[in-house]
């Protein structure tokens, strides 16, 4: 168990700048987010960020290419008046570029009867094409899968074959995991209800891949909640952070040795990412931070020095996606391995 009070020590800003106070007056944040952004990025850079925090971006499908022919697909959508854009570097994403009146993405038949999963943004398909991009069917688990959408995207690379644990905490939140499920059609997916916690002495099995999605501070998706800009006090924060080393500790004692976990979060914020796999390098001796296998797309790399934190320099290999840069939500993945 990490005390947040010690995270909160550390990761504290005392100090904010009238630069900071002053934009995060004009954008509606609490400024000690913002003096963040200045530390992190400069002014002008964290100007951008937040203009970009302003912007939507459109939504993205994953064609459940078990059920359907991708093609197919898109000229039936386009058929009913969607526009559509492959997302290059993803094998089944596309952008939605306009949707018509009627019927709405989430009403379509094919939507009902599976054939696509609707994402905010196009990051969520980063981690699935990260663990599972050569498609070999492993024992995966998905330690905070709710609701669903990286737990049916890695049964789906894996072809509806091998097996994905899909995990959550939340009952009702596994309701829409499981109508997701059913809904797709994935036969591999086998859904637990379970404190993360608790999963290494419940489960006798270990994992060749394993995902933590974090229940995070959502400092990466203010575009679409913009009450993330004053929601989290400096003590959340560190409660937050303090429950993410936990979780991510927990997880790591699934994982096989040699075996690959991506912890991830859909938050710009570098103490829920470096700082709390810092914290798990130092008080682990046997986890290493591991470099992507693939580049799929230019992505930024992760921060290895900011506000006098002590941060492990292999941190540079994980990967940010900021939405000034990628147009997208603001994603942190970090890929570790056992040895
Ligand atoms: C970011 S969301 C996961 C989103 C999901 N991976 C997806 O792609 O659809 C984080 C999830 O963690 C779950 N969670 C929170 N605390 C947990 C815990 N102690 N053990 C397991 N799951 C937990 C929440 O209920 C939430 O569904």
């Amino acid at each position: 168990m990490v005390d947040w009070r010690i995270v909160y020590r550390e990761i504290r800003v005392e100090r904010i700048s009238s630069d900071a106070r002053r934009l995060a007056r004009e954008y509606s944040y609490r400024p000690y987010m913002v003096q963040r952004y200045i530390e992190m990025l400069g002014y002008d850079e964290t100007l951008e960020l937040l203009k970009a925090f302003e912007k939507k971006p459109k939504p993205v499908i994953r064609c459940n290419d078990l059920r359907v022919e991708c093609k197919w697909l898109m000229e039936r959508l386009e058929e009913l008046g969607f526009k559509l854009e492959h997302i290059d570097w993803s094998l089944h994403g596309y952008r939605v570029l306009k949707e018509p009146r009627q019927p709405s993405l989430g009403a379509t038949h094919e939507y009902l009867k599976g054939y696509y999963y609707i994402h905010r943004d196009s990051p969520p398909l980063i981690p699935g094409l990260l663990l599972e991009g050569d498609r070999e069917p492993r024992k995966v688990l998905d330690t905070c899968a709710a609701p669903g959408g990286k737990a049916t995207h890695l049964a789906q690379l894996m072809s509806g074959e091998g097996l994905v644990v899909a995990n959550d905490l939340v009952l009702y939140r596994l309701v829409a995991l499981v109508s997701h499920v059913l809904r797709m059609g994935f036969r591999n997916i086998v859904v637990t209800w379970s404190d993360l916690k608790k999963l290494p002495r419940l489960l006798e099995t270990r994992f060749a891949r394993v995902l933590v999605d974090a229940p995070c501070s959502g400092e990466g998706v203010i575009m679409f909640d913009p009450s993330r800009k004053f929601k989290t006090t400096q003590k959340d924060l560190a409660v937050i952070v303090a429950r993410e080393i936990g979780l991510l500790e927990a997880a790591l004692e699934l994982l096989e040795p040699n075996g690959l976990l991506a912890y991830v979060t859909c938050s710009i914020a570098l103490e829920e990412n470096e700082y709390v796999v810092s914290k798990i390098l130092a008080r682990n001796p046997s986890i290493k931070v591991v470099k992507p296998p693939v580049k799929l797309f230019k992505w930024s790399s992760g921060v290895k020095e900011y506000m006098g934190l002590e941060l492990d320099s292999s941190v540079r290999e994980c990967i940010r996606v900021w939405p000034h840069i990628h147009g997208t939500m603001g994603m942190t993945i970090c890929l570790l391995t056992k040895t």
